[in-house]
């Protein structure tokens, strides 16, 4: 295969969980579910809600102040930022400049990567490193979601499954904690209806009339489709990015597929052929956040030494669109 070039480096890792927990008990008594459906088909116990004080900008630079931390750095030290969320703080302007001037960064330019559902943190990785390569600068990026403002919570078959959360990178061309060796990324667009949040956009504007009809904040999804392409496109990119640099399933460490379903995960990692140990899982304990959910699982393995150096990781995430991004990211 040759040497690849790597696409950046990873200097720091952060992420930010609200406090509230909201346990499947919780939900039983507001809508006619139980802890055992919700356990069964998901796997997933509990999750975190945001605070009435706390927003999207809020939950990502609580994040990204964690990553910058790690990486030593300070909020002068950044050059771009890059909020991939599909539950932005507002419609205009864009998340990533709140968090600008939240943190206290110089004017540097900013923009939220929105609409790519739950594969949008990996997709944010692939833009920035290519940001990167043709400017060497270090990048702010951030996934997060704060999911329980934008969903009925009347909809059993949605709510329960989402919770809100932040996950944040520092990206730079130096050498750091890791390099980013290679990112595949795809899109379906053809699939565009199985999973759509179409409130607020112009086909379903906030008006009198959405707002009686009760359509304002209703997630729509087909769930089993979801189901079944998230299984193949995860399982399938993870691979892609390994034959791309150069590398294969013995060599990796841990995979952090997107969060969104124990099932989901189980059956990503029987076809992958993986060990329990080498696929991590959160989602019992935070359950689906979006585009939070690989950079948080990351900050967490980081942190509790799942990830240690010399380890091959790879990250596969597919969401809404139906969009789809690998990474291989070496430790
Ligand atoms: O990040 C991308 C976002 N989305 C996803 O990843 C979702 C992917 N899909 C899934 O995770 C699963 O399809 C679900 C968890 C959403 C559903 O699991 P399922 O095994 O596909 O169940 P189902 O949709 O076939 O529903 C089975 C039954 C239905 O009742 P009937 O029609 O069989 O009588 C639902 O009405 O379960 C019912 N149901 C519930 N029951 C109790 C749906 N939601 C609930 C609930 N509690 N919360």
């Amino acid at each position: 295969m040759g040497t690849v070039r790597p696409v950046a480096y990873l200097l720091g890792f952060g992420g930010y969980a609200p406090e509230r927990v909201i346990t499947n008990d919780d939900w039983a008594e507001w809508v006619d579910t139980s802890d055992e459906w919700i356990t069964q088909r998901t796997g997933i116990k509990q999750r975190r809600f945001a605070a009435d004080d706390e927003s999207t900008m809020t939950l990502a630079a609580d994040a990204a102040a964690v990553a910058l931390k790690d990486a030593d750095l300070t909020p002068d030290d950044i050059d771009e930022i890059v909020v991939a969320t599909d539950t932005p703080e507002m419609m205009t302007p864009d998340t990533a400049a709140l968090v600008q001037d939240r943190l206290g960064c110089r004017h540097v330019p900013t923009y939220d990567l929105g609409g790519s559902g739950c594969a949008g943190f990996v997709q944010a990785i692939d833009v920035a490193g290519s940001r990167i390569a043709v400017e060497p600068k270090r990048i702010l990026v951030v996934g997060v979601e704060l999911i329980s403002r934008m969903i009925s919570m009347k909809d059993r078959a949605t709510a329960v499954l989402f919770g809100d959360g932040a996950g944040a990178v520092v990206m730079g061309p130096d050498e750091g904690r890791a390099e980013v060796l290679g990112v595949v990324s795809g899109t379906d667009g053809s699939a565009a209806e199985i999973l759509t949040l179409a409130a607020g956009g112009t086909r379903n504007p906030f008006n009198e009339k959405s707002l009686l009809s009760g359509d304002y904040n209703r997630l729509v999804m087909d769930g089993r489709k979801v189901f079944t392409e998230a299984v193949r496109r995860m399982s399938e990119a993870a691979g892609d990015v390994l034959s791309k640099v150069g590398r294969s399933l013995n060599d990796v460490k841990l995979v952090i597929p997107h969060q969104a379903n124990k099932r989901i995960i189980e059956a990503v990692r029987k076809k992958m052929g993986l060990s329990e140990e080498a696929v991590y899982v959160n989602v019992d304990r935070f359950g689906n956040t979006g585009s939070a959910t690989v950079p948080y699982a990351m900050f967490e393995a980081v942190r509790d030494e799942r990830i240690n150096e010399g380890d091959l990781v790879v990250l596969t995430a597919f969401g809404a669109g139906f969009h789809w991004s690998a990474a291989a990211v070496q430790f």
